[in-house]
């Protein structure tokens, strides 16, 4: 439909069009391709908060020419993204759009010219979360779920009635008519938890598959899927936040006069709501310091959000302010930091693992994204790289989604003029040059050379590191030049060191060495699940290691297991237990143990003996600062007592330890009876007197 040069051409304009004279048919043209980019092929070229500026300037320009309007400009209809595999059905009210801001100062703007229809000034505001998944209508007849639509062209949607049942947090019944309601339209946001987000890319990532670029994509293509029994392991989450349409039976319920209380009801009939994160405020101020406290804890929150929803409470004063054709005016979404960008794909490197697994990384040309500047991404696997047809020279579509690390969408195949290079991964290892071999059923390629010197690298950095043998003075980039330097060779080599030869390095000052001198000694003492997680056993992770220490007087003894024994221990499984015999069976390794155990490093395991401590079969979490003890300490406590740590507030979770200054996490276990919320003298009782 376009042209390469035409879309070189629409994009350039697209970002310097507001330097310019305006040339309202130009402006026109270009949004007219940015809505067929996002409506029509759901593939975006430009980022919302550009898009916006565009279409506002337009809105601008016909608000001052009222004489320039034509039937077909971009503020005259919304786009379409009907599949023609769905019944296409019509919205009971025109499912609008928002109208954005992105910062403070267009939020008060927005207040002010709210004032221009609403003269009360007894306005109330409400303030939620922006959701960022796919847009949904329900309809519920007579109290039950009737019909379930895609938001579409806005006008009319797609029927997906089916899929939407398979959504657990949608009530398929529920009693409206307590309310005198007998027909009603909500409207909602399917998402999919960063959690289950993960869950189901690392499931596409093993597959070799590439992964998708953000829990939205997941869910918008989890609502179209032709197999409503996949729909329902995709483990999606509905929530609801407007009533857009209501058929009384009965008496008109007052709660209904307000979107707090709309939302209220909502929440009180079973549906998932904004309710818990909502507020309401008389004050412009209140709510911009709500959102910009709320953009604080994004990460925080189990699913992504990319602003905050700011609404006029009162039904009534939306009435008056009333609407666009595109969005009401009753309403404006505040928006967070963008965290997609374009950049250039300036080349591929191949890293070697501390597992010979070879990951190839892009190396970007530098693109700020959500206040982080990314340059260099990983592409997982080769599988990854071919799906997703990238070329070196490609410019392309980085993303990072909350905690998900970034990661390229797409390259722009658009944008390519023939001098895009094709990536080959490598046959033979980039380090040590052995051939690499790629095991049945396995999406990676590894390097089988344990002496590979990257492996050997990274194996040591592993060791060191804050999560294993926690020696602090030795960061990753000294470990790689004390290996250059042959300084150390290996783990044992650690205990070995010349330090005269480290003085002769340039930035080493006698402090700096003795620091480092300490750090290695005082590591010797680390506890034995330390030191087993950093010797980097395949499979073995922190709770592994903790494991196999308590269960053992000494590492030695780790080697007598057999694999029914070692598999009869907590969580670990046919692969976890084959990949630590092989590893207590292996004479290199044993030989390293060896040299350790006589540099002295402690060796002697916590086995568990007698009673399984005061705290077995508890869970825990501590918030805020603890009076008497560290929070490591504590952890430390309850784990020796039996008890086990948990992330973050669950249903699982048994107590939370609340010191001073808590964070959110008092907040969410406030709201699950099952949590016990106790301070650290009630934690220190439980240790002493429970049985
Ligand atoms: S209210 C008539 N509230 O954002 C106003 N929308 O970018 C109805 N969205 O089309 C919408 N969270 O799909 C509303 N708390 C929230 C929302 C929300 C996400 C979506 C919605 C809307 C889009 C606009």
């Amino acid at each position: 439909m376009y042209s390469r040069e035409e879309i070189r051409q629409l994009l350039e304009d697209s970002n310097t069009y507001l330097d310019h004279s305006p040339d309202i048919g130009r402006l026109r043209e270009l949004l007219r391709f940015h809505e067929y980019r996002y409506y029509v092929k759901n593939d975006p070229l430009l980022s919302d908060e550009a898009y916006d500026k565009l279409y506002k300037k337009l809105e601008e320009m016909e608000r001052a020419h009222p004489e320039w309007i034509t039937p077909d400009s971009p503020t005259q209809r919304i786009g379409k993204d009907l599949n023609d595999d769905f019944k296409t059905v019509k919205h009971l009210a025109p499912m609008l759009s928002l109208e954005n801001s992105y910062n403070p100062q267009d939020v008060i703007e927005w207040r002010q010219r709210l004032s221009s229809f609403v003269k009360s000034p007894h306005i109330h505001f409400s303030v939620e979360p922006k959701y960022d998944g796919a847009g949904i209508s329900l309809i519920y007849e007579n109290d039950i779920l009737v019909r379930g639509t895609t938001r579409g062209d806005g006008a009319e949607g797609d029927d997906i009635t089916t899929n939407i049942r398979q959504i657990r947090s949608i009530p398929l019944s529920t009693t409206f008519s307590k309310f005198g309601i007998r027909r009603i339209e909500i409207r909602g946001e399917i998402l999919l938890t960063k959690e289950n987000f993960r869950i189901f890319n690392d499931s596409l990532v093993k597959e070799g598959l590439a992964p998708l670029a953000n829990p939205r994509n997941a869910a918008a293509g989890s609502l179209r899927m032709k197999d409503p029994a996949e729909v329902g392991r995709r483990r999606l989450e509905a929530v609801l936040y407007h009533v857009s349409f209501v058929e009384y039976s009965g008496k008109e319920n007052p709660k209904l006069n307000t979107h707090s209380g709309t939302i209220e009801v909502l929440n009180t009939l079973g549906f998932k709501t904004p309710w818990g994160d909502m507020k309401t405020y008389n004050t412009i101020d209140d709510v911009v310091n709500y959102c910009l406290d709320f953009e604080k804890k994004r990460d925080e929150l189990p699913y992504e959000i990319d602003g905050m929803v700011v609404k006029v409470d009162e039904k009534e004063f939306q009435q008056m302010a009333g609407s666009t054709s595109h969005h009401p005016r009753w309403s404006m979404a505040f928006k967070f930091k963008a965290r997609q960008a374009t950049t250039k794909l300036i080349d591929v490197e191949f890293q070697v693992g501390r597992t010979g697994a070879v990951t190839p990384v892009a190396k970007l040309e530098p693109v700020p994204i959500g206040g982080v500047t990314v340059s260099s991404v990983s592409l997982f696997n080769e599988g990854i790289i071919r799906e997703k047809d990238l070329r070196i020279g490609d410019t392309v579509i980085v993303e990072r989604a909350g905690d998900v690390i970034p990661y390229i969408v797409k390259p722009l195949t658009e944008l390519r003029d023939g001098s895009e290079r094709h990536i080959h991964f490598p046959t033979h290892c980039p380090v040590c040059h052995d051939k690499l071999y790629k095991p049945e059923g396995e999406a990676v390629w590894r390097c089988m050379n344990i002496n590979c010197p990257a492996q050997v690298v990274e194996r040591i950095i592993h060791f060191a590191s804050k999560d294993a043998m926690d020696i602090k003075s030795l960061g990753e980039s000294n470990v790689r030049r004390f290996y250059e330097e042959k300084i150390i060779s290996d783990i044992p080599s650690l205990y070995a060191i010349d330090f005269d030869r480290v003085a002769g390095l340039e930035g080493f000052g006698k402090k700096s060495i003795d620091n480092l001198r300490t750090a290695i000694e005082n590591s010797k003492k680390q506890e034995l699940n330390r030191l087993i997680f950093g010797l980097g056993i395949r499979y073995v992770g922190e709770a592994s290691a903790k494991e196999l220490a308590s269960s053992v007087n000494n590492l030695s003894e780790l080697g007598n297991l057999s694999m029914e024994q070692l598999q009869a221990l907590k969580d670990i499984g046919p692969r976890v237990s084959e990949s630590i015999y092989s590893f207590f069976h292996d004479a290199h390794n044993l030989k390293m143990l060896n040299e350790l155990a006589q540099k002295g490093l402690n060796m002697k395991g916590i086995k568990r003996i007698g009673h399984p401590g005061r705290l077995a079969g508890k869970t825990f979490l501590f918030t805020g600062t603890l009076e008497g003890m560290k929070r490591n300490e504590a952890e430390k406590l309850a784990e020796e007592q039996g008890g086990r740590l948990l992330s973050s507030v669950s249903a699982h979770l048994d107590y939370l330890v609340v010191g001073e200054s808590p964070g959110s996490k008092l907040e969410k276990a406030r709201k699950i009876n099952s949590i016990q919320v106790i301070n650290e003298k009630e934690f220190l009782d439980l240790i002493s007197h429970s049985k």
